[in-house]
């Protein structure tokens, strides 16, 4: 036999040198759920380990990240039902506590990259990303608030907006009234393939965010399609995203790895919310070494094609490779 595969697996310092991905701290964007108040930190049910913070403690969780090497952070605020309406209004006003907390994050550590979501359901009555009206999510009247939302974020120093409404003509949108009032410099990382999906769960608990009648079909990608992803990934870049992304990641792998054959923009992927609960709850029954299987998934997203994962792993991948 000449051909022997095996030789370049027969020690570990070999296996190292022909690793054809290798996954980094610097990979990662971590999100983090934000709540009102002082001193409090809320374990989230459905994600073991993961935790809503009010802004104080959420400064020292960033904090223990940077040290870690974790230097991105995507936001996400969880409104109380008081806080709430049909038209998202407190997503735009400039008191609110998740604008004031994005600006405290900045001050403390301006050299993080500090991404922020643009969509309505934290803020929406109808727990729904756009405005709705007789059952229909309207398009257009929805651009309107998020340019709103987007315009606000912008002035409270986020570095990057993250769009996940999956609204027609967002980006394009939303780039416009940012370089209208001189935001040139704030990126935009679109939600470019966004799918329906059971995934969401967990982090709809988390927000307490869920829609309240319906479904999210009419805006979110039909898990069955594939092409479509390239009609969004077209429009996103030529409506000026700085980066487009992949949700979920782990039951897509194949249209990360489709986009990535099909623009020179970076590829995010969201290792979603049900996609950290499943290794979580599965190593807690002690039915898979879950230390194993959150390296082989997040390897897995890499080897597909995402240059940048959005994880709720990042503190463990970094805590474990330090
Ligand atoms: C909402 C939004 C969702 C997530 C990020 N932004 C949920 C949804 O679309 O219902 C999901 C993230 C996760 O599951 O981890 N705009």
């Amino acid at each position: 036999m000449l051909r022997r595969p095996r030789r370049n697996r027969k020690s570990a310092v070999i296996r190292e040198m022909v690793e054809e991905t290798r996954l980094s701290t610097k990979d990662f964007i971590f999100p983090l759920f934000l709540i009102d108040g002082i001193n409090q930190q809320v374990e989230v049910n459905s994600m073991p380990g993961i935790y809503r913070y009010s802004l104080d403690l959420m400064l020292q969780e960033v904090e223990t990240c940077m040290e870690l090497g974790i230097r991105s952070f995507d936001i996400f605020p969880a409104y109380p039902d008081n806080k709430k309406d049909r038209f998202a209004t407190e997503s735009h006003r400039p008191e609110t506590f998740y604008l004031k907390a994005i600006h405290s994050l900045k001050q403390r550590f301006p050299e993080a990259v500090i991404m922020t979501d643009v969509a309505m359901d934290p803020y929406s009555s109808d727990g729904h990303d756009g405005l709705v009206q007789d059952g229909k999510i309207l398009n257009d009247e929805t651009l309107e608030i998020l340019g709103k939302m987007a315009l606000a974020q912008a002035q409270a120093g986020a570095d990057i907006l993250g769009p996940s409404d999956m609204m027609d003509g967002r980006v394009g949108y939303i780039r416009e009234v940012l370089d209208a009032s001189g935001y040139t410099d704030v990126s935009i990382m679109s939600y470019t393939a966004k799918y329906a999906s059971a995934f969401y769960g967990p982090f709809r608990d988390a927000l307490d965010s869920a829609p309240k009648s319906g479904d999210k079909k009419t805006y979110q990608m039909d898990p069955a399609n594939a092409r479509e992803a390239l009609i969004e990934a077209e429009l996103d870049s030529s409506e000026g995203a700085d980066f487009l992304m992949v949700k979920p990641a782990l039951a897509y792998l194949d249209i990360i790895h489709l986009l990535r054959e099909h623009t020179a923009l970076p590829i995010a992927a969201y290792n979603v919310s049900g996609e950290y609960a499943m290794i979580k709850a599965a190593a807690e029954r002690g039915w898979l070494d879950g230390e194993r299987a959150m390296l082989e998934s997040l390897l897995s997203i890499k080897r597909a094609g995402a240059q940048i994962i959005l994880s709720y792993f990042a503190k463990e991948f970094a805590l474990l490779t330090r």
